[in-house]
């Protein structure tokens, strides 16, 4: 990794809507006619993190808070829309706002995150801490792609 073009990232706390154009390049094959944007968005309880080069928003990453589908006991946040742009991908981006993300949900108390990860994406979940569902395997309503459902304590196991 590039540490010195690394360091240059900034993580915040954005409104949704600047996330809108990353999602649907990176996410969303650039479509126009598809919505990017999630009706949780606007939730006082939704999160919402930019990784940021100078002014421009780079990575995307977005929390709500959900029932999981795998201990449904512990307080858990959905992520979705994860994304690096294209030209920026592999240099530690997406990792380090997963991480700055994880540490203030944390302090709010979440236990759990849990998403449905692409299956081309899943080497990049597992290298940051989570793990695959076995069996969990599905195409996206949304996208048709396959997926698997991922998860990731937050805390440690009693
Ligand atoms: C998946 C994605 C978010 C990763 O972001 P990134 O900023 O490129 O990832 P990082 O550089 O932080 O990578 C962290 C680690 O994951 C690994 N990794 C990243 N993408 C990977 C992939 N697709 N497959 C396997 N491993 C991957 C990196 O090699 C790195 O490992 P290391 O720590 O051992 O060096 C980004 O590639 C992306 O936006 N892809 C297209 C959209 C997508 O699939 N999003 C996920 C939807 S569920």
């Amino acid at each position: 990794m590039d540490n010195e073009v690394s360091d240059a990232l900034r993580v915040q706390h954005v409104d949704p809507r600047r996330l809108h154009e990353l999602r649907r390049r990176v996410l969303r094959s650039n479509n126009p006619s598809i919505s990017v944007a999630d009706p949780r968005d606007d939730d006082e309880t939704a999160v919402h993190f930019a990784g940021v080069l100078g002014e421009r928003v780079v990575v995307s990453a977005s929390f709500y808070p959900d029932e999981s589908p795998v201990d449904s006991h512990l307080a858990t946040y959905q992520l979705r829309y994860m994304a690096t742009d294209f030209d920026v991908q592999g240099r530690g981006y997406g990792s380090r706002v997963l991480a700055e993300a994880e540490a203030f949900l944390v302090g709010r108390g979440v236990q759990q995150l849990w998403a449905n990860g692409r299956d081309t994406a899943l080497g990049f979940y597992e290298a940051t801490g989570w793990r695959v569902v076995p069996g969990s395997d599905h195409l996206s309503p949304e996208t048709q792609l396959p997926h698997h459902i991922i998860v990731k304590r937050l805390i440690d196991e009693d």
